[in-house]
């Protein structure tokens, strides 16, 4: 499974890229104003840090200026994967833009005819949102298990199934073993992946018990 980081917070985004173990970066408009930089400044710095996809999200609602947005961002990197939201316009702006060999991140996906459609419009990636389902007490993981199993029927469908809106690291474990192909994820939730108080517990005692030895390796 890939791990992308879901920020726009280039010193979380750093810290963790350092690690070998971010495969990519996904923003949206509400990371961005979160980070108080400018958009595209933050946007290519980000792609300079991380070679894998970074997604920066067009902000028109209109085809023509989805794609004039998109056109622009796909050009500022070679590892942007253009953000177009689930609409008819979004949609339209994805096959312009993949059929131009632009990568596209189809995000905002709520329901499986949605992500179908994404798939159809030949895009990169779908963002089916899981947090944002759970958060209204709708089951987001079966949204997932809906979309991983029908793309399967299709093995002409290159789209990869990016799970997004992720609150815990069970979402993580869940859309792992459902197969899914990347989960984008808070920089807190990446960091939570690695914890486990019986490790922590069990490094402790073997360090104690090495001290006791007296000995280094160095
Ligand atoms: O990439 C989409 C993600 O940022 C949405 O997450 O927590 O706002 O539902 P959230």
């Amino acid at each position: 499974m890939k791990f992308f980081v879901d920020s726009a917070d280039i010193k979380e985004i750093r810290d963790l890229a350092e690690t070998g173990l971010v495969d990519g970066v996904t923003t949206n408009p509400s990371l961005v104003a979160k980070s108080g930089r400018k958009f595209l400044d933050v946007v290519k710095e980000i792609c300079q840090v991380v070679p894998g996809p970074v997604s920066a999200e067009v902000t028109a609602t209109d085809f023509p200026t989805m794609l004039k947005e998109g056109q622009k961002l796909a050009g500022l990197a070679p590892n942007i994967a253009v953000k177009v939201p689930l609409t008819w316009d979004g949609l339209k702006t994805c096959r312009a833009l993949s059929s131009a060999d632009a990568k596209v991140n189809v995000t905002l996906c709520f329901s499986a005819p949605q992500a179908l459609l994404a798939a159809k419009a030949g895009a990169t990636f779908i963002s089916p949102f899981v947090g944002r389902h759970d958060d209204i007490g709708q089951d987001g993981m079966a949204l997932i298990a809906d979309i991983v199993a029908i793309y399967r029927n299709y093995p002409a469908l290159t789209t990869e199934v990016l799970v997004a809106s992720v609150r815990h690291p069970i979402h993580v474990v869940q859309a792992a073993k459902l197969g899914a192909h990347v989960c984008t994820l808070p920089p807190n939730v990446l960091r939570q992946l690695a914890n486990h108080p019986l490790t922590d517990k069990g490094l402790d005692a073997f360090l104690a018990d090495w001290k006791k030895t007296g000995q280094s390796i160095l």
